[in-house]
């Protein structure tokens, strides 16, 4: 049994795809375990964006990521990482396959509705910052 950090981006939020993202993770399997709607800050930002610091887009992606209410999910099942991963399709939802969140919801690639994490241990990054 896995557990990942599930989290409906500002952009999801403010076009009400909450439902639609909680909704497809359920069918498929996955137990939602935490759940908190919250506007994250700077701070809090840039230390779960960490790795991207150094990135040209890290700017943007910054402001996005603040710019309204997101909603912080755990998650679990078996491979639930990966499973979450591909529910949400590639990073641009220009290159994301019909059938995926990105693909179904998006255009560009800041705002692409969904993050989940990347790996079991990012996973555990992740759930310690937005969860007790
Ligand atoms: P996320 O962390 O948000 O779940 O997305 P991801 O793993 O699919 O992609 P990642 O490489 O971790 O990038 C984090 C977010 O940064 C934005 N990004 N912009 N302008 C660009 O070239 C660029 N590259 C990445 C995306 O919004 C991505 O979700
Ligand atoms: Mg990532």
């Amino acid at each position: 049994m896995e557990h990942t950090f599930v989290m409906v981006k500002p952009d999801g939020v403010r076009r009400g795809l909450v439902g639609e993202v909680i909704g497809r993770l359920e069918r498929k399997g996955l137990i939602l375990e935490r759940m908190r709607l919250l506007t994250i800050d700077a701070d809090l930002a840039g230390r779960h964006y960490g790795e991207h610091r150094a990135k040209p887009f890290f700017g943007e992606l910054v402001a996005f990521i603040t710019s309204g209410p997101v909603v912080a999910m755990e998650w679990s099942g078996p491979k639930a990482v990966a499973i979450v991963r591909t529910l949400m399709g590639p990073t641009n939802p220009a290159d994301a396959p019909p059938g995926t969140l990105r693909g179904d919801f998006g255009t560009i690639i800041t705002e692409n509705i969904v993050h989940g994490s990347d790996s079991p241990e990012s996973a555990a990054r992740e759930l310690g910052l937005f969860f007790d």
